[in-house]
């Protein structure tokens, strides 16, 4: 199916006490697993790709492949750029076919995460791109003990809604004890703070840093209002570890390998869009209006 902004797909998400899954990619076989789960699922396609894979010689190539395997898709699908570093990165990433952005000015000073935000958002509303933004900090895991376990860089409530009125940003990334990557020790959501959060905004809240949570952590936080979900860090995992074992059988060849990472892929995706209730719930309003607000 054709491209198409995942915002209408997230607002029905968090109307519907759902959650939906962006997985990051890498390359072709990544991708090609993470389509067959959705499509398997019947679930909104949503995809991403790092902000420093973006910056790779391929990257325009690996976004083409990503777009013409999403126009035979069966489910309607959403690319977005994940981390996007600069507003000229957001830019060249909307030229590219990109349908969303998010803009990560979480290490910057208030004031001008502000400022930037707010120019990407002008940038990208212009042409039906919608924005996402992230208010505190959602740092590495390995370095958990020294910040998620001391509640350090998390959202501040107080200024949520100064960021989102001023800013006009469409979904926001809070740091409520979350990291990327492997966590260093058990990490702790502070459902509290999400939920003072959630009063304060309406647009949908999004939670990175999604491997290493527990079943339970994830169903508490989509039950406390998070409306998306990022998961990278278990699927390249996951399958470099399976990718490992299998190297030991004999006659083993280069396409055992590329499988091997698309199903690991198809079925940790799978299992997440299973969790996070989205399966069987392709977008209501996609439906209803098929060929409305794409990009192509
Ligand atoms: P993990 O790699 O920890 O799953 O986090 C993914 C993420 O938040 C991407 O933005």
């Amino acid at each position: 199916m054709a491209l198409v902004s995942v915002k209408q797909a997230l607002k029905d998400a968090q109307a519907g006490g759902y959650a939906l899954a962006l997985f990051d990619t890498y390359d072709m076989h990544a991708t090609d697993g993470i389509f067959q789960a959705f499509e398997e699922k019947r679930a909104h396609a949503f995809i991403g790709l790092y902000d420093r894979f973006f910056e790779q010689p391929n990257a325009a190539a690996n976004v083409a492949y990503i777009r013409e395997a999403a126009a035979s898709t069966k489910v309607p699908v959403s690319l977005m750029l994940d981390h996007g570093a600069s507003f000229e990165q957001c830019v060249r990433a909307i030229s590219l076919g990109f349908t969303d952005v998010m803009f990560d000015g979480s290490k910057l000073p208030l004031e001008e995460n502000i400022a930037q935000t707010k120019l990407v958002v002008r940038a990208a509303r212009a042409v039906g791109v919608a924005v996402e933004a992230e208010l505190g900090h959602v740092g590495s895991g390995n370095e958990y003990q020294s910040f998620g376990a001391k509640r350090s860089g998390f959202t501040d409530p107080a200024v949520v809604e100064r960021f989102a009125a001023e800013t006009g940003v469409d979904f926001l990334a809070v740091a409520i004890g979350t990291a990327h990557g492997v966590y260093q020790g058990e990490p702790h959501l502070d459902l509290d703070l999400l939920d003072a959060i959630r009063r304060r905004v309406e647009i949908p809240l999004v939670m990175h840093g999604g491997s290493g949570l527990s079943d339970a952590q994830f169903r508490s936080a989509i039950e406390h209002g998070i409306a998306k979900i990022n998961v990278a860090t278990d699927l390249f995992m996951t399958s470099a570890t399976r990718m490992v074992g299998a190297a030991r059988a004999k006659d083993l060849s280069y396409f055992d390998l590329a499988h091997l990472a698309s199903d690991t892929f198809r079925e940790r995706c799978g299992y997440y869009i299973e969790l996070f209730g989205e399966a069987g719930r392709v977008c209501p309003s996609w439906a209803a209006t098929p060929g409305s607000s794409t990009r192509r």
